[in-house]
């Protein structure tokens, strides 16, 4: 087992104070969230980022009609372990009734605290009346907001976006004074609208309004890749905590990087290799033990954000998506370590980085960084 998140892991010499508590009860410390991430935010990586210094790491979203059924491949999304406690499950759905049944069932399997999707810019979803269509009603998020907080005696969160788009719709403040008005002890504001899905900029005005406006927690979400992107979303917008997303793909010790940054606390320098192949050993591990080689599969594109830094990573992971059997991503994430190694060795020695040996000979080995054609970012979940 892994052990709970330790102090020690975000490299701090005395334990943080509490900022602030998610309805009164769960403690903040570090101001830095894990976003809930389709696909990515599995139990092993959120454990990573827990124990990297985030206060809280989301599940991915699941849908609130298949949860209150029992089914059973909604339940696995949210298997959850003590040691990576408190962990926020996310629901999505836009009927109230049966999304207070489905917070209720969170609360049952021992969840600490029931966010919900406002924010999923998905069409199908959308369709539906669920995630980011709730942007365009905001009565409708506090008749959600309120369902669930009346079914449940753990602390409601919200996650939705600055608004559906730019024109003519409700803006950031109208929903976060909804989602409170319904009984949200804290609202995540991701400041991109429906119309942007994951790209363009974030609006720090938006967020900054908002946060004026209410007296719960604000969250802000968007962009963060380094803690001085943290420290200029905490400047621009007067937030509470910020959420990171994609910015640590690959890099679960961001989190580490910005809790220290959040708390007044020096920068450490980056893990060396030997340190990041542990995480990645420990990561792969960790979706082994909870899908079996399936998790292998889901495994590599953890592999590719992983392998992205280093001259030749393209190369391996290639090598990542066409391994299946957990003992042949073993093997690989082997050959990578002794590569990261080489490469580490020729940058202290001032020479140019080792062709890998798989890559000896072969006319491939000219390009160390090629294009990355069909980038691992897909747009199916918010
Ligand atoms: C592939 C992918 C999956 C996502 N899945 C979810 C989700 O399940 N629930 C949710 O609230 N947001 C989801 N999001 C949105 C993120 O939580 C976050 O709001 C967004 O990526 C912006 O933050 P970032 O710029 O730090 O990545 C997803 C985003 C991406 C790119």
């Amino acid at each position: 087992m892994t052990p709970a998140a330790t102090v020690t892991d975000v490299g701090a010499d005395v334990e943080t104070p509490v900022a602030f508590r998610i309805g009164g009860r769960i403690p903040i410390r570090n101001r830095v969230f894990a976003a809930p991430m389709c696909g990515a935010s599995k139990l092993p990586y959120r454990r990573l980022a827990r124990r990297h210094g985030a206060d809280i790491a989301y599940t991915e979203m699941v849908k609130a009609y298949p949860l209150v059924r029992d089914d059973r491949k909604t339940k696995e999304l949210l298997v959850t372990a003590q040691d990576e406690a408190p962990c926020g499950p996310q629901i999505c759905g836009g009927d109230p009734d049966t999304m207070g049944r489905a917070a209720a069932v969170l609360e049952g399997m021992g969840f600490p605290l029931v966010d919900i999707n406002m924010g999923c810019p998905v069409k199908r979803v959308v369709n539906e009346g669920a995630g980011a269509a709730l942007l365009k009603d905001p009565a409708k998020i506090e008749a959600v907001v309120r369902a669930c907080v009346q079914a449940t005696t753990v602390p409601v969160t919200v996650k939705l976006r600055s608004g559906w788009s730019h024109q003519g719709h409700a803006d950031a403040v109208t929903l976060v004074r909804a989602a409170e008005q319904g009984g949200a002890a804290l609202v995540c504001i991701h400041g991109r609208v429906r119309t942007q899905h994951h790209q363009g900029a974030v609006d720090f005005d938006a967020i900054a309004r908002a946060k004026q406006a209410v007296s719960i927690p604000i969250v802000a979400n968007g962009g963060i890749e380094s803690a001085e992107d943290a420290l200029v979303m905490v400047r621009e917008t007067g937030c509470d905590a910020v959420m990171i997303g994609r910015g640590a793909y690959g890099r679960p010790w961001l989190f580490r990087d910005v809790a220290r940054a959040l708390t007044g606390r020096p920068a450490l320098p980056p893990p060396g290799w030997e340190g990041i192949c542990d995480i990645m050993e420990e990561h792969l591990e960790g979706m082994v033990a909870l899908l079996g080689p399936v998790g292998v599969r889901l495994y590599r594109k953890y592999a590719a954000w992983y392998f992205r830094d280093l001259p030749w990573g393209a190369h391996f992971r290639d090598r990542a998506y066409r391994a299946s059997e957990p003992d042949v991503m073993r093997g690989l994430l082997l050959e990578w370590r002794v590569h990261a190694r080489a490469c580490e060795a020729a940058a202290r020695a001032g020479e140019r980085p080792p062709v890998p040996g798989f890559l000896v000979g072969d006319p491939r080995a000219a390009d160390p960084f090629p294009a990355r054609p069909g980038q691992d970012e897909d747009d199916t979940c918010e």
